[in-house]
C-alpha cells in the first residue's frame, strides 16, 4: 500500500513505538520503581540534612543535571516538520533512484529549516542564510538533501569552513553579535576573500531576511550527479520551489518582529501546519548531460556558482507537502541527523570540494554532538527499512544483534547479511575516470568571483537594490575597523562601481581601487590579469 496516510503511518508507527504514554499510569523511577511522593526529599528529622540515600532526588536531580546536548556548531537555530513526497512522473530515464521513478509512491520526509550563525535561542528574524535540510525516509534507505536558502556558498574549499564560522559566529573575547552578521571579524575575513562576492550579494539581499519558512527557496548547492540503471550519469541541480512564491520582510520590520516575538518563523510554521494550511515545495532540477560539462563559463563544481535558469530551465519533478507537526522538539528537531553523504543509489556526488569535505564534517560531528556512534538508532534517524550490517556494541547501543554476526566472509552464522549487488538495490559508486597529480591550490577554473556577483546585482528591482546597498551600509557602517570597510568598498567595485560609490557615501568613505591581481585568489600566479577581468 502506498497511500501517502499509509507510508505516513509507517515512519509514524515506527517512532510510536519509542511514545511514552503516561495516560493513567503511576510515576516511577526509570527503572520502574513506583514512587509515592517526589516532592519532598529524605531527611534527618523535620529539619534535617538530606539523606545520601535518597535515590528518588538523586536520579530526578542527576538526569536534569545531564539533559543538555551540546548545540550544533552551526545552524542551531531550527525548527522541524513531517511531510510527504510525491514524484510527478516517473524520473527512471535520468535516475534509478527508486522514490523519483513511481509517481504512486509517496516518500515520508522530515525536514528542519534553520538560521546558521545564530545560537539555540537567537532570534528567527537574523539577516543571515536559512538551512533547508530534507531528510526522505525512501524505500532503499534515507536520502538527505542538506540545502540552504541560497544556490551558492562563501567558499570554494571546505577547508576554509571553520574560518569563515569563526569569523561569523560572536566575536571569541566578547561573545557579540549574538545573531547578526555586522561585525569585524565577519568582514574582515569576507574582505580577504573575494570568492564570497556572489554570496555576500545574496545575503545582502531581502532573500536573507524572509517573510516566513513556508516561502524560501531551497537549493542544494552543489552540483550532484544523477545515475540511471545503465549506468548513465548527468550533472544536476536540486531546487525547492515555494507554492506561497518567495517572499521577504523589510529589515526595519525584521528588526521589530526580532524585539517582539524571537519564534516567529518557529511559531509561523507551527500555527500554519496546526491550522491545515500545509506548506508546499515543488522539488524542480537542472539536469546537464555528462558531455556538456564544460560547456559554461564556470565551473561546474564550483559552489559560488549557479546554472543561470536562461541556460538550463528548472524542471518540476515533484512535490512535498508539509503536514504534521513534531510530538517532541528534542527528539526529533534537535535529534535528527542530516548529511549530505546520505545517498541512494541513482544519486551520487562531484568532486566540488566544498561538498568533498562536508562528507566528512558531518558524521564527525554528529559523533560528539549526539553522543557516539549509534545516533543512527535515535527514532527519528531510524530509516523506514531495515538496518542490517555487521557494526556491534558502542556507547548507547540498542540493537540486540543474534548469534556470531558481527562479521564477513561468515562461515558460521546463517542469519549473517549479505552484500548487494547493483540488481538487488546496492549502492555503487558511480565509475568516474580521475587521472591526475594530487595538487594543493585552487582550480584554474574557478578564478572568477564577479561576474555571477554582477549577474545577481543587475538581476534585482530598483526597490531591491536600495536595499542591498542599505544592508551593506547598515552592516559595514558597524564595522570599526575603516581598514576593513575600504577593502570591502574595493571588493565591492569590482561587482558595481554604482553599487561601490553609494555604499562609500553612506560611510563617508572613498572607494580605494585594488586592482585584480593584488585581490588575494582572483588571478592565478602565472596568469594575465587581462584575461581574468570580467566585463563590467
Ligand atoms: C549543518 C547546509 C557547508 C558543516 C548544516 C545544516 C544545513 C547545512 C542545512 C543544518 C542541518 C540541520 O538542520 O540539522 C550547508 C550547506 C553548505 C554547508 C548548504 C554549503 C553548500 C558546510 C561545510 C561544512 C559544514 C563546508 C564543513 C566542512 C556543518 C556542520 C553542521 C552543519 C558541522 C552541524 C550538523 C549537526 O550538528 O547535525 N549545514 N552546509 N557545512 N554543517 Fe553545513
Amino acid at each position: 500500500d502506498t497511500s501517502p496516510i499509509k507510508q505516513d503511518n509507517d515512519k509514524t508507527a515506527k517512532l510510536e513505538v519509542f511514545v511514552a504514554d503516561s495516560t493513567g499510569k503511576k510515576l516511577t523511577t526509570n527503572h520502574g520503581v513506583k514512587i509515592n511522593d517526589d516532592q519532598n526529599s529524605l531527611k534527618a528529622g523535620d529539619r534535617g540534612a538530606t539523606l545520601l540515600e535518597d535515590f528518588i532526588l538523586r536520579e530526578k536531580i542527576t538526569h536534569f543535571d545531564h539533559e543538555r546536548i551540546p548545540e550544533r556548531v552551526v545552524h542551531a537555530r531550527g525548527s522541524g516538520a513531517h511531510g510527504v513526497f510525491k514524484v510527478y512522473e516517473d524520473m527512471s530515464d535520468i535516475t534509478r533512484a527508486a522514490f523519483l521513478c513511481d509517481p504512486g509512491v509517496e516518500t515520508p520526509v522530515f525536514v528542519r529549516f534553520s538560521t546558521v550563525a545564530g545560537s539555540r535561542g537567537s532570534t528567527d528574524l537574523a539577516r543571515d542564510v536559512r538551512g533547508f535540510a530534507v531528510k526522505f525516509y525512501t524505500q532503499e534507505g534515507n536520502f538527505d538533501l542538506v540545502g540552504n536558502n541560497m544556490p551558492v556558498f562563501f567558499i570554494q574549499d571546505a577547508v576554509k569552513f571553520p574560518d569563515l564560522v569563526h569569523a561569523v559566529k560572536p566575536e571569541p573575547d566578547n561573545e557579540m553579535p549574538q545573531a547578526a552578521s555586522a561585525h569585524d571579524t565577519f568582514w574582515d575575513f569576507i574582505s580577504f576573500m573575494p570568492e564570497s562576492a556572489h554570496m555576500i550579494m545574496w545575503l545582502m539581499s531581502d532573500r536573507a531576511i524572509p517573510r516566513s519558512y513556508r516561502m524560501m527557496e531551497g537549493f542544494g548547492v552543489h552540483t550532484f550527479r544523477f545515475v540511471n540503471a545503465s549506468g548513465v550519469a548527468s550533472f544536476v541541480k536540486f531546487h525547492w520551489k515555494p507554492l506561497l512564491g518567495v517572499h521577504s520582510v523589510a529589515w526595519d520590520e525584521a528588526q521589530n518582529i526580532s524585539g517582539k516575538d524571537p519564534d516567529f518563523h518557529r511559531r509561523d510554521l507551527w500555527d500554519a501546519i496546526e491550522a491545515g494550511a500545509f506548506p508546499e515545495w515543488e522539488l524542480g532540477v537542472q539536469i546537464v548531460a555528462e558531455e556538456d560539462e564544460f560547456k559554461f563559463g564556470f565551473d561546474l563544481l564550483d559552489p559560488t556558482k549557479l546554472i543561470p535558469e536562461e541556460l538550463v530551465p528548472v524542471q518540476r519533478i515533484g512535490k512535498m507537502t508539509l503536514n504534521r507537526n513534531p510530538d517532541n522538539f528534542f527528539a526529533e528537531t534537535e535529534q535528527v541527523a542530516f548529511h549530505v553523504g546520505h545517498v541512494v543509489p541513482g544519486i551520487d556526488f562531484t568532486n566540488d570540494p566544498l561538498l568533498q569535505g562536508r562528507l566528512f564534517s558531518y558524521t564527525d560531528t554528529q559523533l560528539i554532538r549526539l553522543g557516539g556512534p549509534n545516533f543512527h538508532e535515535i527514532p527519528i534517524n531510524r530509516p523506514v527499512v531495515p538496518v542490517n550490517n555487521n557494526q556491534r556494541d558502542g556507547y548507547m547501543r540498542q540493537t540486540i544483534n543474534r548469534g556470531k554476526t558481527s562479521y564477513g566472509p561468515n562461515g558460521i552464522a546463517a542469519n549473517d547479511p549479505q552484500q548487494a549487488t547493483a540488481a538487488d538495490g546496492g549502492f555503487v559508486s558511480y565509475n568516474e575516470r580521475i587521472d591526475a597529480k594530487k595538487i594543493r591550490a585552487r582550480s584554474r577554473s574557478f578564478f572568477d568571483h564577479f561576474s555571477q556577483a554582477r549577474l545577481f546585482f543587475n538581476s534585482q528591482s530598483d526597490a531591491e537594490k536600495n536595499h542591498l546597498t542599505d544592508a551593506l551600509s547598515f552592516e559595514l557602517g558597524k564595522v570599526k575597523t575603516v581598514a576593513v570597510r575600504e577593502r570591502m568598498l574595493g571588493l565591492l567595485n569590482h561587482v558595481d562601481k554604482g553599487l561601490a560609490a553609494a555604499v562609500a557615501y553612506a560611510l563617508g568613505l572613498h572607494v580605494p581601487v585594488i586592482p585584480l591581481e593584488e585581490l588575494n585568489g582572483s588571478v592565478p600566479a602565472d596568469a594575465d590579469p587581462a584575461d581574468y577581468s570580467p566585463e563590467q
